[in-house]
């Protein structure tokens, strides 16, 4: 029995360019009275509300009244085993993985934590209408199952992998060159391309990964192209010191994953704060994705992510949560952060911009921008409907806006889940 098309009607904000490469309201498309239209899951026809409904009149129609439906948001970085230790209090990196992260991913040897933290964690993303997400999950297996199976029992288009770690982690927490290749190897071959599964090669970062097992996951990768390959880059500065320290003969942190073929399309580089000129260059030149994730960058205390600068020379960039260290698992908390640090930079990000990466630009770092990330017919519908009066303290300074941008943007900075009204996943909405 072939379903019946379903019609959305509500305010539709598209993109149809980059907000970084063209003036940011031209890069938008926006449909104060308009409809998306969804068959099989999929996002069939987009445009003004009253035509779709006389051109579809057996749709069933699903009112969003004065809300906003756009794509769901894409957080191209985080870390679901964290999520018990979210805010975390008083430590920087190093300090943090081995008080709060290490101890907690620890817990995951029980198959039975990593299938309570997965569900838990979903229900959170979704609830903050997070749709499709990049996760890294802890050296267990079977912290990777739990994790490809709730998103797969939830519909939702993810990426995740296996952290690696084969030094400068606890003995309890830690694997091997060969066994980091045979259980990626083995989780690729459950796991990738089973519906909207996908994997992602997963060196922690080069701290905890030996050359041998660089070398082993930098050959998985080329046995497996298809597949993404995750990791850190260029966090803190105490970071970078002790990089060069266990790598003394490479150029610079990049070139650690560079000389094990952990450079190229398709590799999502977290955080890349402190890069140097080489290494912004190699990025560039390999078509490599930096994915900024700035309410980690000020909690961990790491540095601001030169947006302005990178986005401007070409570069691809997402946006993420990095949530535990990240403070929030909203993707609007998580483009307020990233206005804040580009004001601190001397730029301020346009809303098309800073809403163009929590969905489009991350689908584009996760190489998924055909699929998902817009609202555009051929897409598949992962969409949300936003609340723009979802405070009073936004409702009162919306309801002064004379564009959509004013109108966004109140919601951009001071949102959060309650402005998420609705969900759909693969053309299904949640139930509230
Ligand atoms: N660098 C290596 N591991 C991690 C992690 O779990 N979180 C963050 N923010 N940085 C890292
Ligand atoms: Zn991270």
């Amino acid at each position: 029995m072939p379903t019946r098309d379903t019609l959305l009607l509500g305010q539709v904000l598209a993109f149809s360019d980059d907000p970084f490469h063209v003036p940011p309201a031209e890069a938008a498309r926006h449909f104060t009275h308009g409809g998306v239209l969804i068959r099989d899951g999929m996002i069939v026809e987009v445009g003004d509300g009253a035509t779709l409904r006389q051109a579809h009149p057996r749709a069933v129609i699903d009112d969003c009244g004065n809300a906003l439906i756009t794509a769901g948001f894409i957080d191209a970085h985080v870390h679901y085993p964290q999520t018990g230790i979210i805010a975390s209090w008083g430590k920087q990196l190093i300090d943090w993985l081995n008080s709060y992260t290490f101890p907690e991913e620890m817990r995951f040897g029980d198959p039975a934590v990593a299938t309570e933290t997965a569900r838990r964690y979903f229900d959170l993303a979704l609830a903050h209408g997070t749709t499709s997400m990049a996760s890294f999950c802890t050296i267990h297996p079977a912290s990777v199952d739990a994790f490809f199976a709730e998103a797969q029992a939830r519909g939702c288009r993810v990426v995740g992998g296996k952290t690696c770690m084969d030094r400068n982690a606890p003995p309890g927490l830690s694997d091997t060159a060969q066994s980091a290749y045979d259980d990626s190897r083995a989780l690729i071959g459950k796991w990738h391309g089973q519906g909207r599964l996908g994997y992602a090669i997963t060196p922690r970062f080069a701290p905890t990964s030996g050359p041998e097992q660089l070398e082993a996951l930098g050959a998985l990768w080329a046995e497996h192209p298809d597949c993404l390959m995750q990791t850190h880059l260029s966090e803190q500065l105490p970071e970078i010191a002790w990089v060069r320290e266990l790598f003394p003969r490479t150029r610079d942190y990049l070139d650690v994953y560079e000389g094990f073929g952990l450079i190229g399309t398709g590799a999502m580089f977290g955080h890349a704060i402190h890069l140097e000129g080489r290494e912004k260059a190699r990025l560039l030149e390999t078509g490599a994705a930096l994915i900024h994730c700035p309410t980690s960058n000020t909690f961990i205390g790491s540095g601001l992510f030169d947006m302005a600068g990178l986005k401007s020379a070409g570069q691809i960039v997402g946006l993420a949560t990095d949530t535990g260290g990240g403070s929030s698992f909203s993707m609007l908390r998580t483009m307020a952060a990233a206005y804040e640090i580009g004001q601190l930079r001397g730029t301020a990000l346009h809303p098309a911009q800073l809403y163009w990466l929590a969905t489009a630009g991350s689908a584009r770092a996760m190489r998924m921008d055909d699929r998902i990330g817009n609202v555009r017919a051929g897409m598949e519908a992962d969409l949300i409907a936003l609340d723009l009066a979802s405070t009073p303290a936004i409702a009162q300074r919306a309801s002064r806006a004379e564009t959509l941008w004013e109108a966004l943007f109140p919601t951009i900075m001071m949102g959060d889940d309650r402005a998420i009204r609705a969900t759909w996943v693969n053309g299904q909405k949640l139930a509230d």
